[in-house]
C-alpha cells in the first residue's frame, strides 16, 4: 500500500516537536510554528514566496493556480499551502475570470457601510464576502481600504469609509475582522495616503509626520490593532518625495518599529520600483510582478544578496512574515479546499441589503414626505435605470453580481481600458412595487425631461434616481451631477413638489436644485440587493438610520484644493479626464500640508465654511432626544449620556460626541472621539457610554515621538452631527505620554 503522505497536520506537529515543542505542553504560537517552519525552508523557497503571479496573464502556473489577482506557490513538501489572491472590499471581484458564471455578492460601498456607522454590521459583511473567497477557493481577500477622503473627487472614495480616521479605522478594522474569521488572509490598504487617483503612480503626497500620524495612519493603526490584518498592501504613490513600497520611515520605522506589526508587506499591483532599496526599507513581497519594470523580488534580488547588499536574514525574515500570518489566521490549520464550494446567495444576499439600508442617509424630508405612504395611488419613478438595478463603482473592487449584470455600459476615458459601469439587478421599480401593491408605479428614463415631468405630474409623488459613476483609475474633475440630471430633477420637481431625490454615488455630490425637492436620500452604491434596501427605507419598512461619513461641499472652491493637482496635465486631446498606471507622467506633488490633520469636517471647522451637508448627519423618521451627559467618573476617558426616542415609530439613532482640542496652532477644533447607535421603540430610553482612545484626542509630537495629550479641561459636546451641540461638558484629561 502507498505511504499515505503526511497531512498538512501531521507535518506541522512534526515540525512543533523539531522546534522544540513537547506533546501536552501550551500549543505552540503562530511565531513558534512559522519559525519552525521558515528553518526547513531552502533558500529558493524562500524567494519563491516573495512575489506572486498574475494568473490572468501568466498561463504556465501550477495546477492549483485559479484566476484571481495573484498567486503565491507553496511548498508541499512542508505543508506550506500556495496563496491564491482576490479583491476586494466589498466581495469577491475577479472580473478577470471570464467565466461569466464566476460571480459574487456584493456589499454596498464601504462608504454606505461607514454610513451605517454600525460596527457589527462591518464585521458581518467581511465574514460573508470572506466566506465566499473561501468556497471559491481563494486564501487571500484584498479588502481593508482604509485611505481617508481627503479629496471627495477621488474615483475610489466608494471602497474607502469616510474622513475621519477614528471611524475610518474601526470600521475598516472590524471589517478584516469579519473576513479572517474565515481562517483567510486579509490585508489593510494602501499603506499610505494614497487619496486621490489622478497621477497615482508618480504623485508625491507632502505632509507632515505629525498630521500624518493623526490622520491617515492613525486610520491604519487602528485597522490593524482591530482586524489583525495578514498583509499590509503599500500604496503607488510617493510621500515626501520616497515611494510608499520602499520608505523605511513608514515601513520599517512606524508599521513595523513603532507598531510591532508582525504580518508582511505586498505591494500593490505595479507599485515596486527597486530590489534592494525596497527589501531593506520593508517590503516583503512584490505582487502581480509582471506589472512592473522587472521581476525585483526574483533575480535582482538574488543578485543582491549575492553581492552582499541583502542579507540572507532579511531574505528569510521576509518568507517568515508571510508563512507567520499563514498560522495566525488559522488558514495553516484550516486549508481552503481546491474544489469550489455551496454559496448562500440568499442569505448573503440579506447581509448586503441590511448593510445598505442602514447606510442610506435621509438628508431632506420635507413635511414627512417620506416614509411612502399606504395612501399613495401613483407613483413616478424616473431615471439611473432604476427599472433594472442600481449602480455600483469601477475598477479591480469590480464584482461580476448574482444573476450577471442588468446592463454594463463601456465608459469612455481611460477607465474604459479596465471598467465597466455595471447595474446589480435588484431593481428599485420592483421593489418598490412588491412593497406598494395598492400603487400604480409608472417607470420614465429621464432621456426625455418633458415626459418624466408629465409622468411626475400626474403622479401622488415622482422619485428621480440620480447617479454618479466613478471609478478606480480616474476621478471625477467636479462634483456635479453628471449629464443633464440637474436640469431633469428641476424639470420635474417644477411640475411636482412631492418629488424626492435618491442618490446612487461614489461621494459627495452637489445639489443646486435642493430647495426645489421634497426629499433627498443617499443611497451610495447600494450593492446586490441595493433596490430593496433602498424601497425598504423609501417606504419606512426600516428607519432611515445612515449618518454621513464625510461631508457634503457646497462646491469645489470650498476644498483644500479647489482643482484636483495633476487633473489639467490629465486631460486627453479628446477633453477626457485621463491618468496613467504606467511611469511617463510628469511628476508632481499633492500639498496635503493646507489641511494638514484637519481633515474634511475639521477643515469646515477651521476655515469657517458652511458645507452643504455636515459631517455626521442624517435625518430619521422618528426623532431623538439626549440628557445627562456625565464626565469625570474614575474613568477620566469615559462619559455617558441617555438617548430616547421621543417619536411615534420605532428608529436608530447614532448620536456622536467631538471634543474641542487644541491643536499645534493653539486653536481648538472639534474631533470625533465616540459614538453610539442604538435602535430605540417610542418613549425608550438607552444609555450610551463612550471610552474615549487619547489618540484621538492628544497630538503627536515628532521630536518626543509620542502622543502628547495636555492636562485640563476640555470641552466635550454630543450632537447629531459635527458642529451640532445637544450636550456640552467640561471633561477633565490627566496629562499623558504615549507610546506611537
Ligand atoms: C489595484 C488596486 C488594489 C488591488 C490590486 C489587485 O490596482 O490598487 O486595490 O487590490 O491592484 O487588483
Amino acid at each position: 500500500m502507498k505511504k499515505p503522505i503526511p497531512s498538512a497536520m501531521a507535518l506541522a506537529a512534526a515540525l512543533l516537536i523539531a522546534a522544540g515543542a513537547r506533546a501536552g505542553e501550551a500549543p505552540a504560537t503562530p511565531e513558534q510554528r512559522a519559525r519552525a517552519l521558515t528553518d526547513q525552508l531552502t533558500s529558493d523557497e524562500q524567494f519563491s514566496l516573495l512575489r506572486s503571479y498574475f494568473p490572468a496573464f501568466q498561463k504556465k502556473l501550477p495546477p492549483d493556480a485559479i484566476i484571481g489577482a495573484g498567486y503565491i506557490p507553496g511548498v508541499p513538501r512542508l505543508g506550506l499551502p500556495s496563496l491564491r489572491e482576490t479583491d476586494a472590499g466589498m466581495g469577491v471581484a475577479n472580473l478577470l475570470n471570464k467565466r461569466v458564471d464566476d460571480v459574487a455578492t456584493s456589499l454596498p460601498s464601504a462608504l454606505a457601510l461607514a454610513a451605517s456607522w454600525d460596527l457589527d454590521l462591518a464585521y458581518h459583511g467581511g465574514a460573508m464576502i470572506g466566506a465566499e473567497a473561501r468556497a471559491k477557493g481563494f486564501n487571500v481577500l484584498l479588502a481593508g481600504s482604509v485611505n481617508l477622503v481627503r479629496d471627495p473627487r477621488n474615483g475610489r472614495n466608494f471602497e474607502y469609509h469616510g474622513e475621519d480616521a477614528l471611524l475610518s479605522g474601526r470600521m475598516a478594522g472590524h471589517a478584516i475582522r469579519g473576513v479572517q474569521s474565515n481562517q483567510i488572509l486579509s490585508t489593510v490598504k494602501h499603506y499610505v495616503i494614497n487619496d486621490q487617483e489622478t497621477g497615482r503612480n508618480v504623485l508625491s503626497a507632502k505632509i507632515g509626520e505629525a498630521a500624518l500620524r493623526e490622520t491617515d495612519l492613525l486610520a491604519f493603526q487602528l485597522a490593524i490593532e482591530i482586524g489583525k490584518p495578514a498583509a499590509v498592501m503599500c500604496g503607488y504613490n510617493r510621500i515626501n518625495g520616497i515611494y510608499a513600497c520602499e520608505h523605511d520611515f513608514l515601513l520599517n520605522q512606524v508599521l513595523k518599529g513603532d507598531w510591532g506589526y508582525p504580518g508582511w508587506v505586498q505591494s500593490d499591483w505595479g507599485a515596486v520600483h527597486s530590489a534592494a532599496p525596497a527589501a531593506l526599507a520593508g517590503l516583503d513581497h512584490q505582487s502581480g510582478y509582471i506589472l512592473d519594470a522587472k521581476p525585483y523580488f526574483g533575480d535582482p534580488l538574488k543578485a543582491a544578496v549575492a553581492a552582499g547588499e541583502v542579507s540572507p536574514e532579511r531574505i528569510r525574515e521576509m518568507a517568515y512574515r508571510i508563512v507567520r500570518s499563514m498560522y495566525a489566521t488559522g488558514l495553516m490549520d484550516r486549508p481552503v479546499p481546491d474544489a469550489p464550494q455551496s454559496i448562500d446567495y440568499a442569505a448573503h444576499a440579506q447581509v448586503s441589503e441590511q448593510a445598505a439600508a442602514a447606510g442610506a442617509v435621509l438628508l431632506k424630508n420635507t413635511g414627512q414626505l417620506l416614509p411612502l405612504a399606504g395612501k399613495l395611488k401613483t407613483i413616478a419613478v424616473i431615471g439611473a435605470h432604476a427599472d433594472i438595478g442600481v449602480l455600483s463603482g469601477g475598477g479591480s473592487s469590480q464584482v461580476r453580481p448574482v444573476g450577471g449584470p442588468a446592463l454594463e455600459i463601456k465608459p469612455s476615458g481611460f477607465a474604459s481600458a479596465f471598467s465597466r459601469i455595471t447595474y446589480f439587478p435588484n431593481a428599485p421599480l420592483a421593489a418598490l412595487v412588491k412593497r406598494m401593491p395598492g400603487a400604480t408605479i409608472r417607470y420614465a428614463s429621464g432621456e426625455d425631461a418633458a415626459a418624466a415631468a408629465e409622468l411626475a405630474r400626474t403622479s401622488d409623488v415622482a422619485i428621480v434616481f440620480a447617479e454618479q459613476w466613478t471609478t478606480e483609475g480616474e476621478d471625477v474633475p467636479n462634483l456635479a451631477l453628471p449629464g443633464k440630471q440637474d436640469e431633469l430633477i428641476r424639470t420635474v420637481a417644477a411640475a411636482n413638489p412631492g418629488t424626492v431625490v435618491v442618490l446612487e454615488t461614489g461621494g459627495p455630490v452637489l445639489m443646486p436644485w435642493l430647495d426645489q425637492v421634497g426629499a433627498v436620500l443617499a443611497a451610495w452604491y447600494p450593492g446586490a440587493a441595493g433596490g430593496d434596501a433602498i424601497a425598504a427605507v423609501l417606504t419606512g419598512e426600516t428607519d432611515a438610520a445612515g449618518r454621513l461619513p464625510l461631508t457634503f461641499p457646497r462646491g469645489e472652491d470650498q476644498l483644500p484644493r479647489p482643482v484636483i493637482p495633476g487633473l489639467a496635465e490629465k486631460t486627453n486631446a479628446k477633453g477626457e479626464v485621463t491618468y496613467g498606471l504606467a511611469a511617463g507622467l510628469k511628476e508632481f506633488e499633492v500639498d496635503y500640508d493646507i489641511e494638514g490633520a484637519d481633515v474634511g469636517y475639521r477643515w469646515f471647522e477651521r476655515t469657517g465654511k458652511q458645507p452643504l451637508f455636515p459631517f455626521g448627519y442624517g435625518l430619521s423618521y422618528t426623532s431623538f432626544g439626549y440628557q445627562q451627559l456625565r464626565t469625570g467618573g474614575k474613568d477620566p476617558l469615559t462619559l455617558s449620556f441617555t438617548v430616547k426616542n421621543t417619536g411615534k415609530r420605532a428608529g436608530t439613532d447614532t448620536p456622536q460626541v467631538y471634543m474641542a482640542v487644541p491643536g499645534r496652532d493653539g486653536k481648538p477644533i472639534s474631533r470625533l472621539v465616540g459614538w453610539g447607535r442604538v435602535t430605540l421603540k417610542p418613549g425608550e430610553s438607552r444609555q450610551v457610554s463612550v471610552k474615549i482612545d487619547p489618540r484621538t484626542v492628544a497630538n503627536f509630537d515628532t521630536a518626543a515621538r509620542r502622543w502628547q495629550l495636555a492636562p485640563g479641561s476640555y470641552q466635550v459636546v454630543v450632537g447629531r452631527h459635527a458642529g451640532d451641540r445637544v450636550l456640552s461638558a467640561a471633561m477633565r484629561l490627566p496629562k499623558m505620554s504615549i507610546l506611537p
